[in-house]
């Protein structure tokens, strides 16, 4: 069978892979607690839902101009202008089925083979495997535990150079649950304005901050309108990822190539779902409040119930849904720590090395759960990490087949 040569550098996120492990374990009989899935627990709102049935029972079963329903996106586009405190018209909007295309579809239409482009490690997956993709190089900006899992100033100087073409950022963060704070935000404005480079911005945890924290987009900084792209969508705030819905923000020359970019690749994204994401936007935000108090509660309770653990410490995320444990003290791989929890805990959980070497020594845990199985979770990895056997003999029997 005859593959194309690119194939060997796109990746796949382990978050599907530790998920059918975990799948199949299930399927013998095994008592499985799913941490491993970045996705809400939660089920869309009445309201959306009810939005989509009336966009069915009134014929939107069609096709759609791919860049989105106009008075969809004009929506999206109020939203931004509100939130982001920036000017943004309907024609500065692409809507897609998930966020994850506009990912694919900016890169693919701003990168050249030889281009550098520089990215959050650990990261979610999708960005350097799509640069490589695209024969570009990937440039790894470390994401440091003592430094809240934020980037460091100057290793970002020291990183880019005239063949830089992006910068990628994500905040708040997956895997990590930091959040940038305005210094870095104008840090990185500095960096990409000196060397003439796109900011590919992910936002789509957004809405999902504690504590008092506001999400700061980077869009609204001077001279980064015309050089950024935002990454939004309502997979997370709306409970929505099984809909696919998302939608890039991005100065309108570009918006015309991803466009074609989606028109051969997608053609649309379902009409009903568009019109349920207007409608989630147009109604109470009460959801998106009351989801984000319930995941604070689930943080404070794992972030307490990993540090009780010996030898586990975790620091306190400041947004998205997730715990970036450090398990270094154990002295073994994240990989082998992974697969540990998944067959002695049945605690499924995913390597920090899934999201980039400098996640080694890490656990990122999706307290996308209930507060009771979260309790259940570190109950059980108490007991099976206190019995850590050595580790030839835990990894003959299973890294054997
Ligand atoms: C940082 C980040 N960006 C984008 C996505 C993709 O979201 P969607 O389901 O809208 O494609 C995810 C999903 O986990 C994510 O964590």
């Amino acid at each position: 069978m005859q593959i194309a040569n690119s194939m060997a550098f796109l990746g796949e996120e382990s978050a599907f892979e530790v998920l059918a492990k975990a799948k199949a374990l299930e399927a013998q009989g095994v008592d499985m607690i799913h941490m491993e899935i970045g996705e809400p627990d939660f089920d869309t709102p009445e309201f959306i839902k009810e939005a989509a049935i009336k966009a069915l029972a009134e014929g939107n079963t069609h096709y759609t101009a791919t860049k989105g329903i106009p008075e969809v996106r004009e929506v999206f586009a109020n939203y931004i202008c509100e939130t982001r405190k920036i000017p943004v018209s309907k024609t500065d909007i692409v809507i897609t089925p998930g966020a994850k295309p506009i990912i694919f579809f900016s890169l693919l239409a701003t990168i050249n083979p030889g281009d550098e482009v520089i990215y959050p490690d650990p990261g979610f997956p999708t960005y350097k495997s799509v640069i490589e993709y695209l024969g570009a190089k990937a440039v790894p900006l470390p994401l440091r535990e003592d430094n809240a899992f934020r980037f460091n100033h100057e290793d970002l100087w020291r990183l880019a150079n005239e063949k830089t073409k992006m910068i990628v950022l994500n905040s708040p963060q997956n895997p990590t649950g930091g959040v940038l704070t305005e210094h870095d935000l104008v840090v990185i404005s500095e960096v990409a304005r000196e060397f003439d480079c796109w900011v590919l911005s992910d936002e789509v945890y957004s809405t999902i901050v504690y504590d008092g924290w506001r999400h700061r987009s980077i869009v609204g900084l001077p001279g980064m309108r015309e050089r950024t792209i935002i990454v939004e969508g309502h997979s997370k705030r709306y409970a929505m990822t099984g809909w696919r819905l998302g939608y890039g923000v991005m100065p309108e020359g570009l918006a015309s190539h991803v466009t074609r970019l989606a028109n051969n690749a997608v053609s649309c994204t379902a009409a009903f779902t568009q019109l349920a994401g207007k409608a989630a936007y147009e109604g109470s935000q009460d959801c998106v409040a009351d989801l984000c108090r319930e995941f604070q509660e689930r943080r404070d309770l794992i972030i307490a119930g990993l540090n009780s653990i010996d030898h586990v410490s975790c620091i306190k995320p400041d947004g998205a849904f997730y715990a970036f444990a450090n398990i270094r003290e154990f002295g073994w791989t994240s990989r082998d720590i992974e697969m540990y929890l998944l067959q002695e805990a049945n605690v499924a959980a995913l390597a920090g090395t899934g999201f980039g070497k400098y996640g080694e020594g890490y656990i990122r845990f999706s307290y996308a759960c209930s507060q009771e199985t979260i309790e259940k979770a570190i109950e059980r990895m108490k007991t099976a990490l206190a019995n850590l056997p050595q580790l030839e003999s835990f990894r003959q029997p299973y890294y054997a087949s």
